[in-house]
């Protein structure tokens, strides 16, 4: 178990798209070895999501965990740490919301993101099993916003309006009710 190094935007290898994480890998020591790597790394820089090109990891694999309850999001239900592995999103509905999002490769600022609301994740578990969860609202942002970084995208790509990138201190300042 380790802290890795999130490396930031400017790397070139959070441009990359990741590649597929290979089925005789899935239930590896190995893997379990990097999945624990995540969450340590995870919870030492305080996210609640990381994946595995943040830590220089080539590969299409994240983790999420949501606390829930009271936060800078509002009110929110938890989400109990999970691994995704080879995550595909697929839109159910194109209807846009927006969130101020933030991102750990990303450190400081914030940025108002709007993206679809209603997406349906396929994936594979830890166990080598097929699973599908349907996502609305902020648990959408969160998904679509962490599997961006398998395809190297961040979520600076997907503003409509720059004007809404701002520092974190100047965020607190000017953009959230007192
Ligand atoms: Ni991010």
């Amino acid at each position: 178990m380790a802290v890795r190094k999130i490396i930031r935007m400017g790397h070139p290898h959070l441009r990359r798209v990741a590649e597929p994480v290979p089925e005789a890998f899935i239930k590896s020591a190995e893997l379990a070895v990097l999945l624990d790597d995540m969450v340590d790394t995870l919870h030492d820089y305080g996210g609640i999501g990381l994946a595995a090109p943040q830590i220089n990891e080539n590969m299409r694999l994240a983790i999420i965990e949501i606390p829930g309850g009271e936060s800078r999001y509002g009110e929110i239900d938890a989400m109990p740490l999970t691994a995704f592995i080879n995550p595909v999103v697929t839109v159910n509905n194109p209807a846009l919301n927006g969130y101020w999002e933030g991102c750990l490769s990303v450190p400081g600022l914030r940025g108002f993101v709007e993206r679809p609301q209603d997406v349906t994740v396929s994936y594979t578990s830890t166990e080598g099993t097929s699973e599908q969860l349907n996502l609305t609202g902020f648990w959408a942002t969160v998904f679509q916003h962490e599997f961006d970084h398998l395809d190297g995208h961040l979520y600076i790509d997907r503003m409509q309006d720059s004007t809404r990138l701002v520092f974190e201190e100047e965020f607190t300042r000017y953009w959230t009710d007192p």
